[in-house]
């Protein structure tokens, strides 16, 4: 008999919003979004095991940047999924990071959303995957999307998702840095830019959704929007000569991602990608280039 649970290790990708519209600063400190989200191919791998008590150990490149206590989201999402199973929080979660910290790839709300998914698997897979999403909302506006993967639409906070049809892969290139930005204050920055009597609602546009219904990265590249773009510049100008340096270079499309800093490029294919990763790490202007390919699969465990 096994009294012990074997560990449970999640794969979970980042992601890129290939159009992000913010509405006004609402009453919650939070804005309505309309936003298309795409899971990337970079990973964070998470496992968790029986402990004595609640711990959270780094590893992997970018290891000593991960918060170990509860200021972590995976902290909290533990702490969430043993309160529904009624038990203590007690497990160890190794968080094996790719995917670069505080860049607007969400990663942080990655690694929530692998704990979910890691919990329940190691208590007994009782949790429905509406009850682990209704706990991630609860974690954070973006935390339901890294659930789920793929390529989703997310109104609301970001948090109220549905299906957006793609076909076939998306080839990016990320320019990543190694000082990351405060979403919150790349928002109060919008906010001011824009001035308190801003009242426009975000929608997507439709010709966006049908480059991604249709494949064509072409179209998709001429319709990348991001609203946090422009205070995400203010805050850091190099941002903008990265975007110039990609136009110059043939790329499809250039977009901050989320609140930034990591600017996210659309190629036409694997070949390009390779050939701008090494342009940009060339240019002087950015810490790092990965190759990446969307949409993929949400937060899953891996087979043992
Ligand atoms: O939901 P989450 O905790 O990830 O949000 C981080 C911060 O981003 C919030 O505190 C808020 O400042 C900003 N935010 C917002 N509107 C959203 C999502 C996030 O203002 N829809």
């Amino acid at each position: 008999m096994r009294l012990v649970a074997d560990p449970i290790t999640v794969r979970v990708p980042a992601k890129v919003n290939v159009y992000l519209g913010v509405g006004p600063r609402e009453e919650s400190g939070y804005h309505g979004l309309a936003t298309v989200f795409q899971s990337l191919s970079i990973y964070d791998e998470i496992t968790v095991e029986v402990s004595e008590r609640l711990e959270i150990l780094g590893a992997g490149k970018w290891a000593e940047l991960i918060p170990t206590d509860e200021s972590n989201l995976a902290w909290k999402a533990a702490t969430l999924v043993a309160n529904a199973y009624g038990v203590e929080p007690h497990v160890r979660i190794t968080i094996n990071k790719s995917i670069p910290v505080a860049a607007g790839l969400a990663g942080g709300s990655a690694d929530a959303a692998a704990t979910l998914v890691a919990c329940n698997a190691l208590w007994g897979s009782s949790l429905t995957h509406e009850q682990l999403e209704e706990m991630a909302a609860q974690l954070g506006s973006d935390v339901p999307f890294m659930l789920r993967g793929g390529c989703a639409l997310g109104v609301n906070r970001g948090d109220v998702l549905s299906p957006v049809m793609t076909r076939g892969i998306f080839h990016w290139v990320l320019a990543t840095f190694r000082e990351g930005l405060g979403t919150p204050e790349i928002y109060a920055r919008l906010d001011d830019m824009r001035g308190v009597d801003f009242d426009e609602a975000p929608s997507v546009p439709n010709e966006l959704l049908a480059a991604l219904a249709q494949g064509d990265s072409s179209a998709l590249g001429a319709h990348l929007y991001n609203d946090l773009q422009a205070p995400a510049i203010a805050s850091r100008p190099q941002l903008g000569q990265v975007l110039e340096f990609g136009a110059e270079h043939g790329t499809l499309g250039g977009l901050v991602s989320g609140s930034g800093p990591t600017v996210a490029f659309l190629v036409d294919s694997e070949v390009a990608a390779i050939d701008f990763v090494i342009a940009l790490m060339g240019s002087g202007l950015v810490d790092g280039a990965i190759h990446a390919h969307g949409p993929v699969h949400g937060a899953r465990v891996v087979p043992t």
